[in-house]
């Protein structure tokens, strides 16, 4: 008899759990929107798990260029970007990007997810390496694994462990080193000035994800590699518009004959239809818009220090966040969806992240914040927190009471797929 496929399926059980437990965290479905705020069956929340760094979704302006936009080109490119789907908005925004974040030239996928898939897959061999933060974006891994070159992860953030992986290969084979600029779970800022003197030593090539510093970090927003003034010594740079650009789709910028190479290879690309030209409308308005008004930026960067000191006056451990993106510690799964609907009841929308996304038994609720969230809205947040973190226990976990786990708590567990293919 055949193996039954759908026996997992069948199995699978754990979201129905959840849901009969009443703390199921995810497909939470949004009446309406305004950013800052949501409406969920009918009562508003504040959004603290959304990507929109810069309250830029829902801008009219992002809004209109995007309805002139299906005005003029339709709702979609029904096609490759290849073969019909290329209109002038993609080579506009091509352009524009390639300007902004001062490479040779850019180009579009449909979404940041493609963008490294497509990338990876593209360019790397049976006798390349590919070395991986270990908390590198799931794309990341993804393109990793179905690459034929060998994936290679280096403890989170640390220069010397890519050194002493490094070290290890022989002198001739291709190496690239990938990191996310910003890691999405833990919001920690990659170390680049480090991992660059190592990847000058082994002349390995350096790509960076730029998904959540675009519109964060960085002169104007534009990213890690400019934050630290290393664009020059960067070959890759990948980003998205699914964050501060407030829509859907990525990117890859590079050297010219890079992105023609990509043009021409990349699967990811050349197999799927192009940006809808709505989409595309809607980013070169943002884009203009992160650059014509910084103070977004500004206030970002005001509202996120307020979080990171907020939380840790109530006595949070928030790992070492940097940057907007600010995770807080709770410990088991069962605790870190309990504390995710407690929440959203108080009126708080954020969602949890569980194992492998981080370690096992270190669950966190992920929040983010925005440059439109006010200070009352801020408040309040703080106040719900405080008063959850009392009200579940939070800090008796022995997370909190015993010391040493304090530290080094976000470190990414690869799947065993991928620990298989490693060295
Ligand atoms: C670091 C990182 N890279 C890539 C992606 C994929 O981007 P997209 O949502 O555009 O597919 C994400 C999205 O969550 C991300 O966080």
């Amino acid at each position: 008899m055949a193996k039954d496929i759908f026996k997992k399926c069948r199995e699978y059980r754990d979201a129905q759990d959840a849901r009969a437990q009443g703390f199921y965290p995810y497909f939470r479905c949004i009446d309406d929107s305004r950013g800052n705020h949501v409406l969920c069956q009918g009562e508003e929340k504040i959004m603290i798990g959304s990507n929109n760094y810069l309250g830029l979704a829902q801008d009219p302006r992002v809004i209109e260029a995007a309805c002139d936009a299906t005005r003029r080109f339709g709702a979609g490119c029904t096609g490759s970007r290849l073969l019909n789907g290329t209109i002038t908005l993609h080579e506009q925004l091509e352009e524009a990007l390639a300007q902004f974040l001062q490479r040779e030239a850019v180009l579009l996928f449909s979404t940041g997810f493609f963008a490294n898939q497509g990338a990876i897959i593209a360019l790397t061999e049976s006798e390349d390496a590919i070395l991986c933060d270990r908390e590198n974006h799931a794309s990341i891994i993804e393109g990793c694994q179905a690459a034929l070159g060998q994936l290679i992860p280096f403890r989170h953030n640390s220069a010397l462990a890519l050194r002493n992986r490094l070290k290890r290969l022989p002198e001739e084979a291709g190496k690239m080193i990938i990191m996310d600029g910003v890691f999405s779970m833990s919001g920690d800022i990659a170390d680049l000035p480090g991992m660059l003197q190592v990847a000058k030593e082994y002349e390995a090539i350096t790509y960076v994800d730029e998904a959540h510093s675009l519109g964060v970090l960085g002169p104007q927003g534009r990213g890690t590699v400019h934050h630290f003034g290393v664009n020059d010594e960067v070959e890759i740079v990948m980003g998205t518009f699914s964050k501060s650009l407030g829509s859907m789709g990525g990117f890859i910028a590079g050297s010219r004959e890079l992105i023609e190479f990509l043009k021409h290879k990349a699967r990811c690309l050349i197999f799927t239809a192009a940006l809808a030209p709505a989409v595309v409308g809607g980013v070169l308005k943002a884009l203009e818009i992160m650059q014509s008004e910084p103070e977004r930026i500004d206030q970002l960067w005001t509202n996120t220090r307020k979080m990171h000191e907020g939380f840790k006056s109530i006595g949070f451990n928030i790992g070492s966040t940097q940057t907007p993106i600010v995770p807080i510690l709770i410990g088991s799964e069962a605790k870190a969806f309990r504390f995710a609907q407690r929440l959203f009841e108080e009126g708080i929308f954020a969602t949890p992240a569980v194992y492998p996304a981080v370690r096992y038994g270190e669950a966190i609720v992920r929040t983010s914040f925005m440059s439109t969230h006010t200070s009352q809205d801020l408040d309040l947040v703080l106040e719900i927190f405080a008063k959850l973190a009392r009200e579940l226990g939070t800090f008796d976990d022995p997370i909190y009471t015993e010391p040493g786990r304090r530290r080094n708590v976000f470190d990414f567990a690869l799947s065993e797929q991928a620990r298989t293919k490693t060295l």
